[in-house]
């Protein structure tokens, strides 16, 4: 099952990008300045940046966590469709990606918004559930693909009915739908994908997305 993209697809992508989805100068300074640090190059595309962006703007979200900072350019996106007042807190577990991501989220002028934790997801996750958190508009997971399934347990505890949960990298070149047995990080994706489809708290989609290779995210709205 796992296939080369089509190129058709690609130039769809690129044709979408252009029209809908194009990159200023901090956007496009966030992801050179985070290969320059020497960052793994895996941030979400400019038109899944694009989707967060509306799909916060939809949900009105004035909080929005995100599980997985990388250089900060998913946060960009989703920092900027909080209307003025509106907060963001962004787990990350690695110091370096996170000093790269605030510099890069400064010159994009919404360093103000978002505040950035770092250390295991999981570690803040029960940290903020201990000590009484918010619910937030819109949770975006996007960290350890194996820490999945324990985000989402944290994530329920997060939010309330008209909140997103979001999940990046749950079609993984469409090996997420043949029947063969996966690593560790397949098998945690094949769990979230099939406990946000069965939650009866749940209205969810398994969005397809083209980048490099074909890939989605997860939308999920609470009842
Ligand atoms: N959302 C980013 C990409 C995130 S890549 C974007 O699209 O721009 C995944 C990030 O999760 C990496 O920066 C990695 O360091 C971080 N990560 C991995 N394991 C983690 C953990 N246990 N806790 C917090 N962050 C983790
Ligand atoms: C990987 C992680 C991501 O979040 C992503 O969007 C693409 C790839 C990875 O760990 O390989
Ligand atoms: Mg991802």
């Amino acid at each position: 099952m796992a296939q080369t993209t089509p190129e058709i697809l690609r130039r769809v992508d690129a044709y979408v990008e252009a029209l809908c989805a194009p990159e200023d100068e901090a956007l496009k300074l966030a992801l050179a300045d985070s290969g320059r640090a020497g960052l793994p190059q895996i941030s979400v595309s400019a038109n899944e940046g694009k989707l967060l962006h509306l799909l916060a703007k939809i949900a009105g979200a004035r909080r929005i966590l995100e599980i997985g900072l990388l250089g900060g350019y998913s946060a960009i996106w989703l920092a900027r469709a909080l209307p003025a007042g509106g907060r963001m807190i962004s787990l990350e577990l690695e110091e370096k990606h996170a000093r790269v991501a605030r510099a890069n989220l400064d010159r994009a002028g919404v360093g103000g918004k978002v505040e950035i934790r770092t250390g295991p997801a999981l570690e803040s996750l029960q940290r903020m559930l201990a000590e009484g958190e918010a619910p937030f508009d819109v949770i975006f997971i996007d960290a350890d693909k194996t820490g999945y399934p324990a985000y989402l347990d944290c994530a329920f505890k997060l939010v309330k009915p008209g909140s997103l949960i979001l999940g990046d990298n749950v079609i993984r070149n469409g090996r997420v739908a043949d029947g063969e047995p996966g690593d560790a990080s397949l098998d945690a994706i094949r769990t979230f994908n099939r406990r946000l489809a069965e939650d009866p708290r749940l209205d969810t989609l398994l969005l397809p997305l083209m980048r490099d290779s074909l890939d989605g995210l997860a939308i999920a709205r609470v009842k």
